[in-house]
């Protein structure tokens, strides 16, 4: 029977490891870390996430300011935001909720960021960052997924990852963390996407799966070997008329059948998802630290 790596257990670690640095550096600078949080129109899921981060930072100590602002914002204004919050020393991080409304070019708004306020690691800064090995933001999920897999002891050198998924917030990133020749890293890396055709040939020799797909319980046991390290993020809503809601959230994952076969496995919820938010707020500490940049 497989380890459960639990998400929710890890990111409180890391959350209390914040709250100690955030005090530290109070004490010793004067310095609060200052995250700020703009959300455009009424997307009422991004709605839940804002205040969730907001919660966070109060949570830990943080400064943060939340902007709401309606759907038919201008995109100049999005940017004018962004840029008075660049030039404000007392704002660390800096992140736009996506999406976006369709009339503002999400590329243009996240190019606006400062990249060493960039506590998201969207820009294109620091992506390229992250692919040549260089200091700078790494986006939140990826980089929780990192810490589940170094603070669990999974090695991953010369192990085969399987990505599933090549979205630019998990697939790619992850894709790039983990075959980097450096500790806890330094997989062989390979990513399936939407032109994969025999996709359970692939995982079948993943050591460790990463599945990012955003498809309910499409890998199942079936498809992978025995040992197999298994992290989930997707977080899927499915009817589930016993329920009082009417639905229950799964992962990309057929947690009942994987489980049996893997060596260890991240529950959906309880895995993945925690760990996005604190890795937010630690970006945004060591901005305020001053150490990344
Ligand atoms: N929308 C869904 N996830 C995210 C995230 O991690 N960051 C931002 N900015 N928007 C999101």
């Amino acid at each position: 029977m497989a380890i459960i790596i639990d998400g929710k257990k890890i990111s409180d670690e890391i959350k209390s490891e914040i709250k100690q640095r955030t005090e530290k550096l109070f004490s010793e600078k004067s310095i609060k870390p200052g995250l700020a949080v703009l959300l455009v129109g009424n997307d009422p899921a991004s709605s839940i996430y804002v205040n969730s981060k907001a919660k966070a930072c109060q949570s830990l100590g943080f400064d943060s300011i939340v902007k709401r602002l309606p759907e038919d914002t201008p995109e100049s204004e999005v940017i004018n935001i962004v840029n008075q919050w660049n030039a404000d020393p007392s704002v660390h991080g800096i992140l736009v909720q996506l999406p976006l409304p369709k009339h503002i070019n999400e590329t243009k708004v996240l190019l606006s960021i400062q990249p060493n306020k960039d506590v998201d690691g969207f820009h294109p800064e620091n992506v390229g960052r992250l692919v040549i090995g260089l200091p700078g933001f790494v986006s939140c999920t990826p980089a929780g997924i990192f810490e589940l897999l170094k603070r669990s002891n999974i090695e991953t050198s010369g192990k085969h990852a399987v990505i599933v998924g090549r979205s630019n917030i998990v697939g790619k990133p992850i894709a790039n963390i983990l075959y980097q020749k450096k500790a806890f890293a330094n997989a062989i890396v390979t990513i399936c996407h939407t032109a994969t055709k025999d996709l359970s040939y692939y995982t079948k020799q993943a050591d460790i799966l990463v599945a990012a797909v955003g498809k309910p319980e499409i890998i199942r046991g079936e498809d992978v070997k025995e040992g197999v390290v298994v992290i989930d993020v997707g977080i899927n809503r499915v009817d589930d008329p016993s329920t009082e809601k009417g639905y229950r959230i799964v992962g990309d994952v057929h947690f009942d059948s994987v489980s049996k076969k893997a060596s260890a496995i991240t529950p959906v919820p309880g895995g993945v998802g925690p760990m996005t938010i604190a890795m937010l707020m630690y970006n945004t500490l060591l901005s305020a630290e001053g150490v990344v940049y």
